[in-house]
């Protein structure tokens, strides 16, 4: 079912061509889904798996009875590539492409499930077949990124199907631009980018602005370390973000759109240039939307991956062609932003919000989460969790479920420690705190941030000061540098928790460390500077104990900090098996077979490999 491409006159044609390709959706047709988003093409190679699958659909002639849909991020990329067979929903995770024969045979055609391709659940051993088992999944609540399994991010079509610019077309058809900018402030959507500021208020702001052009912009910087959820929205599901951006620009009043994404996302670029193109073909995007006098185009804009070039004012300097350097804000972006004129910038999964609330209602959307955070929130989970992946949730659900029910618990059966949330200037929220309702007041009461959504988990073994220490660099080496405060606070800030770190630290150097924080967030004229602390305090916060370790005793009691720690055998554990004086990269072990070894401590870089490889758990850290 196709239209050729033809552009829609009218409303009333996508409407009526919406309602043909949704009747010919035949829910029971036999379909093989599988992910290719960024994670599992690169990673993976699921391309190969994608090719398997369809020669062998070929050679058996099955090509006119069954489909192969080809869909972004699944979100569990721990087990990606996975392939799904529908309609039975039969789940294999980690895909080889020599698997694939005996899916086709098996699954696709005799409907069976294939026992020792299933995915077996961590927490309890026991193998799951269908999608719908899958405990990863049963929390979500997946309104952005479930689509994703629906569609080929390349085929606008697919996107048509599901009820795709439909909400475009209620808002042409039977909204004002006030009415919509009311609807979004009632929905109670905040800014997925990190700040939280409410997306009506900011439209109606943008609206009233005088200025002749007006722009609209989407942040797809994303500069955290470790999160990648606006990537796989942008490759997923391109049309839901553009979409977005198009209700926007009719409720602002605007012609003019930019996406800004980072270099290195080389296929959300493709996937949305794809969707730009087929939107413009459609009558979608452009002069005269569906007949109905609006003007709107988005043009592509690839930022080289500077951390603070996510940040609003240096995106829109950077857009222009400048440095990307932050300025004050005293006159806000959506009256003064790109060259001078009303700017309303929104993060990508903040967009693909947009036509959802439109098409069920505000209500609806303001049910979901809690007093003041409505909606979901897509997190990318990852660090020592058994489950690591995309995973979106209702606003003020519990870390604990996030990190047990739906991460799996933590991996080895270690002990958790912490989830660092909100990006590199977020902050570690303890074990203390582990049922600490998702939102972003109560993240921000703890000391860390709801940020755009990264999440990282850590366990026993992590050191929080070399933690601090780690995230103090990034920030210290993103810095643009435009501020004293945080261009040699941060650089100070890093010293000392390097000395600290070494074994050189003083008692005074925390107190001298809370004295920089508090310079360099009232100092800076950004947020980068403004949270750039974050890391620090709330590691002080939460875990000073360790740092007095460190300091006082010079010890590193999670056992990280090389110049802290000292490995040694236990002589009554030790059975001579010789593995660690076999494994050991410096020659740093001697001892005859059935004999208890010994380390040579001056030879020892203690990397811990013996420790690891032990056996007898004889290898002792102290
Ligand atoms: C250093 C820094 C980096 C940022 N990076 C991003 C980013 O990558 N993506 C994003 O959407 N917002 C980022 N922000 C937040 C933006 O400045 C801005 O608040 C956001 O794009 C507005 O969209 P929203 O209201 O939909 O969240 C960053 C802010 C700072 C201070």
């Amino acid at each position: 079912m196709s239209n050729n491409g033809k552009r829609f006159k009218n409303i009333n044609q996508l409407l009526a061509f919406q309602e043909e390709l949704a009747s010919s959706r035949d829910p029971k047709r036999p379909t093989v889904v599988i992910c290719k988003g960024t994670s599992c093409l690169y990673a993976n190679k699921s391309d190969k798996i994608v090719e398997a699958v369809r020669s062998e659909i070929e050679r058996r002639g099955l090509t006119s009875e069954v489909s192969v849909r080809v869909p972004g991020c699944l979100g569990f990329c721990e087990q990606g590539p996975i392939l799904i067979v529908r309609p039975q929903g039969i789940f294999y995770p980690r895909v080889k492409a020599k698997d694939v024969p005996r899916i086709v045979e098996e699954s696709l055609i005799g409907g069976k499930v294939i026992e020792d391709l299933l995915y077996i659940d961590p927490a309890t051993g026991s193998k799951l077949a269908y999608e719908g088992q899958i405990p990863f999944y049963q929390k979500q609540m997946p309104l952005v990124f479930g689509s994703n399994k629906e569609i080929d991010p390349k085929q606008i079509d697919d996107y048509i199907a599901i009820g795709g610019y439909s909400a475009l077309a209620k808002v042409l058809q039977r909204m004002e631009p006030e009415q919509v900018i009311e609807v979004i402030k009632a929905s109670g959507l905040r800014g997925r980018g990190g700040g939280g500021f409410p997306t009506g208020k900011k439209w109606e702001t943008c609206r009233k602005a005088k200025g002749e052009r007006k722009f609209v912009i989407c942040n797809a910087d994303e500069g955290d370390p470790g999160a990648y959820m606006d990537r796989s929205v942008l490759e997923g599901n391109p049309h839901s973000v553009l979409e977005g951006m198009i209700i926007g620009a009719f409720a602002i009043g605007s012609e003019e759109g930019f996406i800004y994404v980072r270099q290195e996302y080389p296929l959300a670029v493709e996937h949305f240039r794809v969707a730009l193109e087929q939107a413009e073909e459609r009558g979608l995007l452009g002069k005269n939307i569906l007949g109905s006098g609006l003007n709107f185009g988005v043009k592509i804009a690839r930022g080289g991956g500077a951390f603070v070039c996510g940040e609003s004012t240096a995106l829109m300097a950077s857009l222009e062609g400048k440095p990307g350097e932050p300025r004050a804000k005293h006159i806000h972006t959506v009256e003064k932003g790109l060259w001078d004129l009303p700017s309303n910038l929104n993060n990508v999964e903040t967009w693909a919000n947009v036509p959802l609330i439109i098409n069920k209602g505000a209500d609806w959307y303001a049910s979901i989460g809690t007093e003041k955070s409505k909606g979901t929130k897509i997190f990318s989970l990852v660090g020592k969790v058994n489950n690591t992946g995309l995973v979106e949730v209702p606003m003020g659900i519990t870390l604990r479920e996030i990190v047990y029910d739906i991460g799996g618990g933590i991996k080895e059966g270690k002990r958790f420690k912490a989830v660092q949330t909100g990006g590199p200037s977020g902050g570690c929220v303890p074990e203390s705190l582990i049922d600490l309702p998702v939102d972003y007041e109560r993240l921000t009461e703890a000391g860390s941030m709801m940020g755009s959504g990264g999440m990282i988990v850590m366990d026993e073994e992590n050191c929080m000061v070399d933690i601090a220490k780690y995230f103090t660099g990034f920030l210290k080496d993103e810095s643009c540098g435009k501020c004293t405060t945080c261009r040699e606070g941060l650089v100070q800030m890093y010293s000392i928790l390097g000395e600290i770190t070494e074994g050189r630290g003083r008692e005074e150097d925390l107190a001298t460390l809370e004295e920089l924080c508090w310079l360099v967030s009232e100092g800076s004229l950004c947020q980068l500077g403004g949270s750039a602390p974050n890391p620090v305090l709330s590691t002080l916060r939460y875990f000073r104990g360790e740092y007095e370790a460190h300091v006082k005793e010079k010890r590193c009691p999670a056992g990280v900090c090389k110049a802290l720690v000292c490995y040694f055998i236990d002589k009554e554990k030790c059975t001579g098996c010789t593995l660690c004086l076999k494994r050991c990269p410096q020659g740093a072990i001697e001892g005859e077979r059935k004999q208890v070894h010994v380390i040579i401590e001056d030879k020892c870089v203690k990397c811990g490999i013996c420790r690891e490889v032990c056996n007898f758990g004889a290898v002792m850290r102290e």
